[in-house]
């Protein structure tokens, strides 16, 4: 098989073994971070066969849909030695896959090029129209509200809160110029929904 045809096939599997799960972490997610870390190698550089590869990965084995293990990096090995991929290929996308997933703040200078490509993508997707969109979601399913008028003590977590507790603090943890770029477009983008949303909301400014 040729790199091309791994990575369709990879693809296929992926589209079938996430199909149902969750808004926010479905199939969709991974394939806008597919498309993210190709435009990011595109400028930075790094191999192409394993960031594709990695996206593709990164959210399949998701502690939050088994028992809280993380799980990814496992899928990933069985995945890609049945594909019969090289033995280094494979071990770099497993611990891509791994630091992406944990979400245990590795110190970028440990991470490879590619991980930092991978790593960037992702969270590109919790910026923009498409972050925004993940917010409610994810508010919706867990129960807390997007928005209170009344919340001046800020006693209760909101969906608003989020942008400034998290999503507003990712430019500037992000690896690449090419996604803080990306970002910086996304992130006016959130504002200006914000500034719009307040507005209706009645708050002055
Ligand atoms: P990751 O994609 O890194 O695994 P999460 O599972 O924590 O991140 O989040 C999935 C989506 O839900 C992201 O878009 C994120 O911004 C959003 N989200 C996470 N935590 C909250 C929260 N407390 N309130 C609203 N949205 C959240
Ligand atoms: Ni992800």
């Amino acid at each position: 098989m040729t790199e091309t045809e791994i990575v369709d096939r990879v693809q296929c599997l992926v589209r079938e073994r996430m199909a149902g799960q969750q808004a926010g972490h479905d199939v969709d997610h991974v394939l806008r971070v597919l498309k993210s870390a190709r435009e990011i190698q595109a400028e930075v550089g790094g191999n192409r066969f394993v960031v594709e590869l990695a996206a593709l990965l990164h959210d399949l084995g998701d502690a939050k849909f088994h028992d809280g293990h993380e799980r990814s990096a496992e899928f990933a090995r069985d995945i890609l030695s049945q594909l019969n991929v090289d033995y280094d290929t494979i071990e770099h996308v497993a611990r891509i896959v791994d630091t992406i997933s944990f979400r245990k703040a590795a110190d970028p200078a440990t991470l490879s090029l590619e991980a930092k490509v991978v790593q960037d993508a992702d969270r590109l997707d919790a910026l923009g129209a498409i972050g925004i969109v993940r917010t409610i979601e994810y508010g919706a399913a867990i129960g807390q509200p997007f928005y209170l008028s009344d919340n001046a003590a800020g006693k209760r977590k909101t969906g608003i809160d989020h942008f400034d507790e998290k999503l507003f603090k990712l430019h500037d943890l992000l690896n690449t110029d090419a996604a803080r770029r990306i970002a910086g477009q996304r992130e006016q983008f959130m504002r200006t929904f914000l500034d719009q949303f307040r507005h209706e909301c009645g708050e002055t400014k």
